[in-house]
C-alpha cells in the first residue's frame, strides 16, 4: 500500500459503540451510496445487520451491508470467521431477493472456518450454568481454536488435504470433549455437508490483504463495517459477556491487513437509548415497565436469534469509553423516533463514586454489575421526529436532546437516524 494512495484515499470505518444493534447496517448501507468496496472485518454469522428499503427488510450476517448497492464490491475480510453453510444459505437469500452476488462478493482465505464441531461446543457451554447467553453460531470456538493454532481457514477447506485437515480438528476436540458417541459417523456426515459449500468458497476466495490494496491503488473507496459493538470487544468489553473479536478500530488494521495510517474517518454508531442481548453487566439498564415501552418503540428483538433485547437509557460513560477506545470521528445517533412518546427522556451522565475516591471506570463484570448510573432527565419532545430528513424537521427539544448528547460524548454528530428506512436520515456532515 504505497503512501501515495493512502494519501488520497483513506478507509473509513463504521463500529458500534455499545453493545451491539446500534443500527450499523442501515449507516452502512447509506454511506455505500459515495463507496466502492465494503469489507467486514471480524464477527461472523453472530451479527445480524438489518437494511430497510421501501417494503423489502434484509438482514445480513457474514455478507457486508454494502451488498445491497449494485455497484459495490464486498470482501470477508480474514478477520471473520464464517459459517460456509450459513454463507451459502445468505447468498441464496440474496439471491432470492434479486440481489446477485456473483463477481461481487469476495472471502479472504485466511480468514477461519466455523466448523460443525464449534456450534455443536458452543450450544453445549450454553446450556449448563456460565452461559453468557452467545448467539450459539459457534463464534468463540472458532475464535478459539484460531487462537490455539488447530483452526482450519478457508484455504484450508478448499485444499486437496481438506478431509485430512477437519479429521485433525475434530479428534483433538474428540478426544477433550468427547463430541459423539459415534466419531466416525459424525465425522463423515460433517464432510458430506461441508462438500458443496467448498467448490462456492473456492470460487470467493481470493488473497484478502492483497485484494485490499489493489482496490485502494486503483483509487476504489473503501468502507470497512465493523460488527457488535465496543462494549463487546474482546479485550475492552465487559469480559466475560462480549463476543470473542476485537470489534474496535484496530480489529480493522489486522482483520483486513491494512496499516493504521490506512483508516480515515472514523462513524461510531450508537442508539439515543442502549440495549443489549444476552447476560451481562448493563448500568442503565430498565428492568420494569419502561424497558418493555422501548423493546415495544424500538421493536428490540435480535435480528440473528429473535431474542427480546434488554432495554435502557444512554449510558454517556460507557459511551465516551467506546469513543476513546476507537479514535470515533463522527457519531451516528439512531432511533431517536423511538423517544417521540416519551414524558422526559433520562440519561447517565456519569457512574456515581464514594465520596472522597477517585473515578475509575468498571474492568470486572462485577465491578460494572455495581455500577449506579447518575441520571440526568431531559423534557421529551412528544412530537413525530420518525422519517424526518433534514435538521429542521425536528421539534425544537430533539435538537436539544442531539446537541447535549454531542457536547457530552465529545464529538460532532452527523448523522441522526429516526426510522429504519434508509430514507429516514438527517444529516449534517
Ligand atoms: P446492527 O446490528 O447494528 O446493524 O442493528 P440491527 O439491524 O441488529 O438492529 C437495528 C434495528 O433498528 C433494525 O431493525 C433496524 O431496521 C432498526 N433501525 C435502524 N435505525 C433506526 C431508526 O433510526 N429508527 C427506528 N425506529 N429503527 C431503526
Ligand atoms: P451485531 O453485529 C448484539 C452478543 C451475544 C452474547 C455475546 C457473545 O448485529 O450488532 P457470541 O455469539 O458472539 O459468542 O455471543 O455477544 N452478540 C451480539 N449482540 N449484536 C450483535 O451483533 C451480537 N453478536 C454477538 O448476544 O451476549
Ligand atoms: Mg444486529
Amino acid at each position: 500500500m504505497p503512501d501515495r494512495e493512502l494519501q488520497t484515499m483513506p478507509i473509513d470505518v463504521v463500529l458500534g459503540l455499545q453493545w451491539g444493534d446500534e443500527g450499523k447496517g442501515k449507516i452502512v448501507d447509506l454511506l455505500t451510496e459515495r463507496v466502492d468496496v465494503v469489507a467486514r472485518f471480524q464477527g461472523g454469522p453472530n451479527a445480524g445487520h438489518t437494511i430497510v428499503l421501501g417494503d423489502k427488510r434484509f438482514i445480513l450476517h457474514m455478507i457486508p451491508s454494502g451488498i445491497l448497492r449494485s455497484h459495490t464490491e464486498c470482501l470477508i475480510g480474514n478477520g471473520v470467521v464464517i459459517d460456509p453453510l450459513r454463507l451459502i444459505e445468505e447468498i441464496a437469500a440474496l439471491t432470492d431477493a434479486g440481489i446477485s452476488t456473483e463477481g461481487r462478493l469476495f472471502v479472504s482465505k485466511s480468514a477461519h472456518v466455523i466448523l460443525p464441531q464449534h456450534i455443536m461446543l458452543d450450544e453445549r457451554a450454553e446450556t449448563g450454568s456460565g452461559a453468557i447467553g452467545t448467539t450459539k453460531r459457534g463464534v468463540g470456538y472458532a475464535y478459539g481454536d484460531k487462537a490455539l493454532r488447530w483452526g482450519l481457514r478457508v484455504a484450508d477447506l478448499i485444499d486437496s488435504k481438506w478431509t485430512m485437515k477437519l479429521r485433525r480438528n475434530f479428534e483433538r476436540h474428540q478426544g477433550l470433549h468427547r463430541l459423539s458417541d459415534d466419531p466416525e459417523t459424525t465425522l463423515r456426515e460433517i464432510f458430506d455437508r461441508l462438500a458443496e459449500a467448498r467448490d462456492v468458497l473456492a470460487q470467493l476466495a481470493v488473497d484478502g490483504p492483497a485484494w485490499i490494496w489493489r482496490c485502494n491503488s486503483a483509487g476504489k473507496r473503501i468502507l470497512a463495517e465493523g460488527a457488535q459493538g465496543a462494549m463487546l470487544d474482546i479485550d475492552h468489553g465487559t469480559y466475560p459477556f462480549l463476543t470473542s473479536s476485537n470489534t474496535t478500530t484496530g480489529g480493522v488494521c489486522t482483520g483486513l491487513g491494512v496499516p493504521p495510517r490506512a483508516i480515515g474517518e472514523i462513524w461510531g454508531v450508537s442508539k439515543a437509548y442502549t440495549t443489549r442481548v444476552g447476560e451481562g453487566p448493563f448500568p442503565t439498564e430498565e428492568l420494569g415497565e419502561m424497558g418493555e415501552t422501548l423493546r415495544q418503540a424500538g421493536s428490540e428483538y435480535g435480528a440473528t436469534t429473535g431474542r427480546p433485547r434488554r432495554c435502557g437509557w444512554l449510558d454517556v460513560p460507557a459511551l465516551r469509553r467506546a469513543v476513546a477506545l476507537c479514535g470515533v470521528t463522527k457519531l451516528a445517533l439512531t432511533k431517536i423516533d423511538v423517544l417521540d412518546d416519551l414524558d422526559e427522556i433520562p440519561v447517565a451522565v456519569d457512574y456515581a463514586t464514594p465520596d472522597g475516591e477517585e473515578a475509575v471506570f468498571p474492568i470486572t463484570a462485577e465491578q460494572f454489575a455495581e455500577v449506579k448510573p447518575v441520571l440526568e432527565t431531559q423534557p421529551g419532545w412528544k412530537n413525530r421526529t420518525h422519517a424526518a430528513r433534514t435538521w429542521d424537521d425536528l421539534p425544537e427539544r430533539a435538537q436539544q436532546y442531539v446537541e447535549w448528547i454531542s457536547e457530552l460524548v465529545g464529538v460532532p454528530i452527523a448523522m441522526i437516524s429516526t426510522g429504519s428506512d434508509r430514507q429516514h436520515t438527517i444529516r449534517r456532515d
